[in-house]
């Protein structure tokens, strides 16, 4: 185990068997070994800062079926949103004032919004915060749309893959497509974009296979930033009697990817924080380096609701700046509110 970490730690790679065994052997001090080298190698890429980005999610309706996820199509008990180009630029302007240089602009796949309208919100936030960057999360659009995004001024793409397990994807997707999505992320880097692939751990019938699938994928494609967060029932949906992801899981998962790929920026995510009050913490511990606070208004919080019991969504929403940044400092690591690119895609141009 530790010979298979080091080869990893030295060589940033690993065959598909050696992964699969790491995945399925990995016990007490592996972990704990592992955890160290991720922790080594993030240190070297980008030392101990932490990068923060503002999401706006600007609407919950969704013409997709994901059979896991909260607001879909199928679930008619959600009450839907959309936000006016005034209102995101009222998040922006209350984010960019708390110092942030990214905005994450994310939504269901809604059709309401042509890309017209997507384009006029991304220059009227460049024209105005001509510092930042823009990241936009708004799913599977064609080559044409993605490429009128960046022209008009979109850095960032982030479009997970959910599971590079074909066969996995068609079992939790109905109006979705497994190569469609290859695609997507595929046309994002060939125009320039810096792209966020990821995934969700523990999701119903997931193997330790479908997870080294998954880490393989990202080695391939190499995307600039990595998604990875457990999965969560939802109780509007059929997996809501299912067990989630674990928080043990996602961490070996995030501190595998630290490895793989050392300069990847890897959030410690919204829904590693909702299964265990420390779980952003251990994630930065394990390699994570963004977090990515809701600068969504207040009332609509809720509404944007995925799984169960997500975070920041309460009273407490409006704090959640300060809190997230005490829980930074006091894991040992700093504040960074800079547009925080990935290093090796700065490098490239
Ligand atoms: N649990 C955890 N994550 C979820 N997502 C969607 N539904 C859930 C859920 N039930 C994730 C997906 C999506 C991202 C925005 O949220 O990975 O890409
Ligand atoms: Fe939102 Fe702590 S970060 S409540």
């Amino acid at each position: 185990m530790i010979k298979l970490i080091d080869k990893l730690y030295k060589t940033n790679n690993l065959e598909y068997d050696e992964l699969v065994y790491i995945l399925n052997n990995i016990e007490e001090f592996g972990k704990e070994y592992l955890i160290e080298k991720a922790h080594e190698t993030r240190m070297r890429a980008y030392g101990d800062k932490v990068y923060m980005r503002g999401l706006i999610e600007f609407t919950n309706y969704c013409k997709k079926c994901c059979k896991y996820c909260g607001i879909s199509a199928l679930n008619k008990n959600v009450e839907r949103y959309r936000l006016t180009l005034e209102e995101i630029l009222l998040c922006c302007e209350m984010g960019y004032n708390l110092g942030y240089r990214t905005f994450v602009l994310q939504g269901g796949e809604d059709d309401y919004y042509s890309d017209d309208m997507i384009i006029e919100i991304i220059i009227a936030i460049k024209d105005k915060y001509p510092d930042v960057a823009i990241t936009l999360s708004i799913g599977e659009k064609s080559y044409d749309s993605y490429e009128r995004y960046h022209r008009a001024g979109a850095d960032r793409y982030l479009l997970r893959h959910e599971t590079a397990s074909r066969e996995l994807f068609e079992r939790v997707h109905t109006n979705s497509s497994y190569d469609n999505r290859m695609e997507c992320l595929w046309n994002l880097k060939k125009i320039g974009y810096q792209v966020g692939a990821g995934f969700m751990v523990g999701i119903p019938t997931q193997t330790k296979e479908d997870l080294a699938q998954d880490i393989l994928f990202l080695k391939k494609l190499e995307p600039e930033m990595v998604g990875i967060g457990p999965f969560i029932p939802h109780k509007d949906t059929i997996y809501k009697n299912e067990l989630g992801g674990t928080l043990e899981d996602t961490i070996t998962m995030i501190a595998l990817t630290r490895l793989f790929l050392p300069y990847s920026l890897l959030p410690a995510t919204t829904a590693l924080g909702t299964i265990h009050p420390l779980g952003r913490e251990q994630g930065i511990k394990a390699g994570a380096n963004v977090v990515m606070p809701n600068l969504s208004p207040t009332n609509v919080r809720e509404k944007y609701s995925l799984y169960d019991g997500k975070i920041c969504t309460g009273d407490e929403a409006a704090e959640c700046r300060y809190c997230i940044e005490k829980r930074i400092v006091s894991s040992g690591f700093s504040i960074d509110m800079s547009r925080g690119d990935n290093v090796k895609w700065r490098e490239r141009r």
